[in-house]
């Protein structure tokens, strides 16, 4: 056992990780990855990370899949501060030692038999992303750390390099490793950490025979990269590394951060969020399995062209959601009435919307009840009135002036004091826009979808749009636990800066009430035109792009830095085919209706 294993006692805790896409991310982007897990290494310190293979089956109604999954933990220091892939606390099951079978076999308590496997050499360089190459082969893959005292450190390396130099008889492997210390070396010198690591496999059959078999597989795909690895003998212990005899009988080995990368375990190429929703296949045949409520925020966008399968995706996920919490809530914004049409399907109430109705959507009384406040009024009935710029500030002070004296907005735009304002304003005051504010506005209980087809008025669609979506956020949204806001053709208030920002500033106030924003629009460099758009795009956790136009190419290509293959891929993407960016992963993906889901989602005349 290493002495300064014995020396400090320090109490451990489990954490659960989240894997990353690795493999198929661009070089600035994996470096990204890698920053982070450098970051967690010189904040831990000390610890094992811990890659686990967790099979399972998944069903979904006629779908059903061998899941294939790698789960990923870390054993830090109780009390360490973990801030990267993020972290919850959760210990590893893994099954207990029964007994030795042999002197490299211990049976293990679910009635398999195990093996540890040892890394003891090493090459001076490795690829990155080797050990994910290996989850199908290993149970677990552990990469157990330690970072050296700075003093011993440089004294170490220097020991080390003194050595090198001197010795005359070098080969060409040798001179290879020497370039390779000196070069770490030097890094330790100029600051970075020393760690001491080990590397060790699990690796577990139903048969000892078999068991053998794995482990020649791994150990001749390890060989392949330089890297040899053996069972030591007399193994007790699987998961013990205090008192692992394994780790007694190697030598030890050392490395910085930048040494390390290539060693980098959290992979995990395939979205499987624990209770996410069934959404498809992903490019290798495995479910995808989303919960947006588990990404950094909840902003969800689906971009492609008119039939790419945007609107059919936004129902399944939302049928599918409410079976996996029926709690939950929606309110949508429904530009082609298709919702409405299956609102039953979603547990919502369709409303549909007509021209000549009375709406008793007020933005008095919405600024009043706290839905929206004064400058977003102001901005909405500037840009629906075509308010020029020089009035904007008359309008914002007379709404704080004249306000609170107005019973309604109508009597609010018809006593408007300013005459050239005045003149602007006149619209509002008769139909079909007075009809817009009068009245009483929809009873709101549950889930609400608003269909705007029979509003044949682009303007009126923007406006009604805009106070409807203030209206039930703050009467429905803001009380649920947790809940979505979607819009569909949202392109249509594109060219309306307010409503952009609204809908902006909707997803982002939601996000502490746990309301989760689906924005479903044709194309992406629409929505880059303006700020707020551009920020809808670049601030959500997930998107996903489906087919887009060969002029599109290049805008999502720079929003989404998608690779030349990537953004070919996207232009010819059939229907319900695409990418999905979900946190740190991404993914392609085909959308799988069920028969029924189809059928009823279909929005094709048949
Ligand atoms: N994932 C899918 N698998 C099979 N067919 C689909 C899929 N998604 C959409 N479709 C078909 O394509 C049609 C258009 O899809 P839709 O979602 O309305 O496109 P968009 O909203 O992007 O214009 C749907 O009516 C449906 O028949
Ligand atoms: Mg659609």
């Amino acid at each position: 056992m290493p002495d300064n294993y014995k020396s400090k006692r320090v109490t451990w805790s489990w954490l659960r990780l989240e894997g990353v896409s690795f493999t198929i991310l661009p070089f600035e982007d994996r470096d990204s990855v890698l920053r982070d897990y450098a970051g967690l290494l010189a904040s831990i310190k000390r610890g094992v990370l811990l890659a686990r293979r967790v099979d399972y089956e998944y069903k979904y109604s006629d779908y059903s899949f061998s899941v294939s999954d790698t789960a990923f933990y870390l054993r830090a220091p109780a009390g360490s501060q973990v801030v990267f892939f993020n972290p919850r606390p959760e210990e590893p099951a893994r099954p207990r030692v029964k007994r030795l079978v042999n002197p490299a076999t211990l049976e293990l308590e679910d009635g398999s038999y195990a093996r540890v496997l040892v890394a003891y050499g090493f090459p001076a360089g490795l690829p990155e992303g080797l050990l994910y190459t290996l989850y199908t082969e290993v149970s677990e893959a552990a990469l157990v750390f330690r970072e050296v005292d700075k003093v011993k450190a440089v004294r170490m390396v220097e020991t080390a390099r003194r050595r090198r130099i001197t010795s005359s008889s070098q080969g060409v492997t040798e001179a290879h490793e020497a370039g390779a210390l000196e070069e770490l070396a030097s890094r330790v010198l100029s600051g970075s950490s020393l760690f001491e690591f080990y590397l060790y496999f699990i690796i577990k059959d139903k048969e000892p025979k078999s068991l053998n078999t794995r482990a020649n597989t791994v150990k001749s795909l390890l060989k392949g990269y330089g890297v040899d690895v053996d069972a030591p003998p007399i193994q007790r212990e699987l998961y013990n590394l205090e008192t692992c005899l394994g780790v007694m009988c190697i030598e030890k080995h050392y490395a910085d951060s930048e040494s390390l990368k290539p060693l980098f375990p959290l992979i995990s190429e395939e979205l499987h969020d624990p209770n996410g929703v069934f959404l498809g296949v992903s490019g290798t045949g495995s479910p995808v399995l989303l919960d947006v409520w588990s990404k950094p925020n909840l902003n969800f966008v689906i971009v492609g062209v008119t039939g790419s399968g945007k609107s059919m995706t936004a129902k399944v996920y939302l049928k599918r959601l409410r079976e996996v919490d029926d709690k939950i809530l929606y309110v949508g914004v429904d530009p082609e009435s298709e919702y409405t049409r299956v609102a039953g399907l979603l547990g919502a109430q369709a409303v549909e919307i007509h021209e000549n109705q009375r709406l008793g959507l007020d933005p008095i009384k919405l600024m009043r009840s706290g839905a929206l406040e004064i400058g977003q009024v102001a901005d909405i009935i500037s840009e629906v009135y075509g308010v020029p710029e020089n009035l904007h500030g008359v309008l914002r002070r007379e709404l704080f002036m004249n306000s609170d004296f107005a019973d309604s907005f109508v009597e609010f735009a018809s006593s408007v004091k300013d005459p050239e304002l005045s003149k602007y304003l006149q619209g509002a005051t008769v139909p079909p826009d007075s009809l817009v504010y009068e009245g009483e506005p929809p009873p709101l209980a549950g889930s609400v979808i608003f269909g705007l087809k029979n509003v044949r008025s682009k303007r009126l669609k923007i406006l009604i749009s805009a106070l409807i979506s203030s209206h039930s956020y703050n009467t429905l949204l803001t009380k649920a636990r947790r809940s979505v806001f979607f819009v569909d053709e949202a392109w249509l208030f594109m060219e309306t800066p307010s409503i952009v920002s609204l809908f902006e500033n909707l997803a982002r106030r939601g996000r502490k009430h746990g309301a989760a924003f689906l924005y479903i629009t044709q194309r992406a460099e629409d929505l880059a035109r303006t700020p707020q758009g551009r920020t809808i795009l670049e601030q959500s956790a997930t998107v996903l792009l489906l087919r887009q136009e060969p002029e599109g190419r290049d805008a999502c290509k720079e929003i989404y830095k998608l690779s030349d293959s990537e953004a070919e891929y996207l232009v010819n993407a059939p229907v319900g085919s695409g990418i999905l960016k979900a946190g740190r992963k991404r993914i392609t993906i085909q959308v799988l209706p069920t028969e029924g889901e189809l059928k009823a989602f279909s929005t094709t005349v048949s």
